[in-house]
């Protein structure tokens, strides 16, 4: 048991329970703050707060860790895969052989989507964001798989299994279907007998007559980035998607919330601007100096893009294994890329920079995420999407542990009210 923690206000002192998770992070257990003092906790951002205990993901961001299930990001990048590590996430420890097979034969037979959605995805405009398309075909599959989403939890629980391996699957389903529609391509149907990611190149890319053909390191380093982003702890929109499941929404709903969240150019929409970044600086000439120094007056409100993070203060270990797998994916498929080579001297010189030093702004994984997806031959404004992909795996685990647990109180923070004190209604004819 650790030591209470003891807080004085208003001259009287009270004790609060205080709580060690399994790697020692502490928390004061500030449950019953209001009840017993009548004051609130003050958090903007949530920077402090402890919003949940979870099972699933450890971050240390001071020191650089980044655990699924307690496996080191290091060891599942070098020896497990996208769908392996999803299992895991999902159901809490490494799959059996059989496991692995029956989770993946589910996720290739969830993969095919509703012709309707096909024909929904035709009605939007042809220039629309690949991720308001695909938020909106997330909240749809709750139509399209009515019986895995009542809303009811007991039956959605019924059919987590299933429901779970088409999220996964026909978030990559209908992300391929946008791309193919706005670019008036008829769609292609899944084919259950290529991998993962295999099968997502093929639904982009294959054409009557001219199939996608499989590069073994073109499908690893997809499989890779997948696997990188499949969870990250409590950032944006995973607290978006456990904040909605509390309220006792279905599993579809609940991720397409967290598309939304993920889409913002402070969270997911990094990878697309760390490439328009790129673009940009190489259009000037500059070799990154000029970028650095107008990044650090904070005067043009520009910032390096992928650098820095909210919960690293050290490199983010994705960064440092996407780094490597990028040059390499490069090297193998003889892709000179000059972003890449604009990308290593902005790190070199941020990270020997004592603007960047001080802030403790490291590469986070978008900084070269970019760049590999760009030589797997997705266009730029898909990024976030595929950043969607990879992170669905997180978000689904991330409902279940709402969902399972019994005890579980609908999300709902305080505020401190700052607008006008009471006040009368002013009919219209008095108002000056
Ligand atoms: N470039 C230049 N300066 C930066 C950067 C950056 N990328 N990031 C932070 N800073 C500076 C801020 O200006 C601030 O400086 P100050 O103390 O002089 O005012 C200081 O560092 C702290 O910045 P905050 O914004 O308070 O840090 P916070 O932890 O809230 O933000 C964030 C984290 C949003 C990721 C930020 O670093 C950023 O905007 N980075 C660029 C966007 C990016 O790469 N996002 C991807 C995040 S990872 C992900 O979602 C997968």
């Amino acid at each position: 048991m650790s030591k209470p923690a003891v807080l004085t206000l208003d001259d009287k002192e009270y004790v609060f329970p205080t709580i060690k998770g399994v790697e020692n992070e502490k928390a004061v257990d500030f449950r019953t703050l209001r009840s017993a003092t009548g004051y609130i906790s003050y958090d903007e951002g949530y920077g402090n707060t402890g919003s949940c205990q979870s099972e699933i993901t450890y971050i240390d961001g001071e020191v650089g860790i980044l655990r699924y299930r307690g496996i080191p990001i290091e060891q599942l990048a070098d020896k497990s895969s996208f769908l392996e590590s999803s299992y895991m996430l999902l159901y809490g420890d490494l799959p059996t052989q059989f496991e692995l097979d029956q989770f993946t034969t589910r996720v290739r037979k969830g993969a095919a989507v509703s012709p309707m959605m096909c024909d929904a995805l035709k009605g939007f405009p042809r220039d629309a964001p690949p991720m308001g398309m695909l938020g909106s075909m997330l909240g749809a599959m709750s139509c399209y798989n009515a019986s895995m989403a009542t809303n009811d939890r007991a039956v959605d629980l019924e059919h987590f299994d299933e429901a779970a391996a088409a999220a996964i699957a026909q978030t990559a389903t209908a992300a391929a279907l946008g791309y193919r529609v706005t670019k008036g391509l008829e769609g292609n149907q899944p084919d259950p007998s290529l991998s993962f990611g295999d099968n997502f190149l093929h639904l982009m890319f294959s054409e009557e007559g001219r199939p996608y053909k499989a590069i073994p390191e073109v499908s690893r380093a997809l499989d890779l980035m997948l696997l990188l982003h499949a969870d990250h702890e409590q950032n944006c929109s995973t607290s978006t998607v456990r904040m909605v499941a509390s309220g006792g929404a279905n599993l579809f709903a609940s991720v397409a919330a967290g598309c939304g969240a993920l889409w913002g150019p402070a969270h997911g929409g990094a990878n697309m601007a760390v490439i328009k970044m790129l673009e940009e600086i190489r259009a000037t000439g500059d070799d990154g100096s000029k970028f650095i120094e107008e990044a650090k007056s904070g005067k043009s409100g520009k910032r390096l893009m992928g650098f820095g993070h909210r919960v690293y203060k050290n490199f983010d270990p994705r960064a440092k294994i996407i780094g490597k797998a990028c040059e390499e994916l490069l090297n193998k498929l003889g892709i000179d890329d000059p972003c890449l080579d604009i990308a290593r001297h902005l790190e070199q010189a941020a990270l020997a920079d004592d603007y960047f030093i001080s802030r403790n702004l490291y590469p986070n994984v978008d900084f070269y995420s970019g760049i590999v997806l760009r030589a797997l031959g997705i266009p730029s404004d898909m990024f976030t999407v595929m950043f969607a992909i990879g992170r669905m795996p997180g978000w689904v685990a991330n409902w279940r542990e709402i969902a399972m647990n019994p005890k579980m109180k609908i999300n709902r923070p305080r505020q401190i009210y700052q607008g006008p004190a009471l006040r009368d209604y002013v009919a219209m004819e008095d108002r000056g």
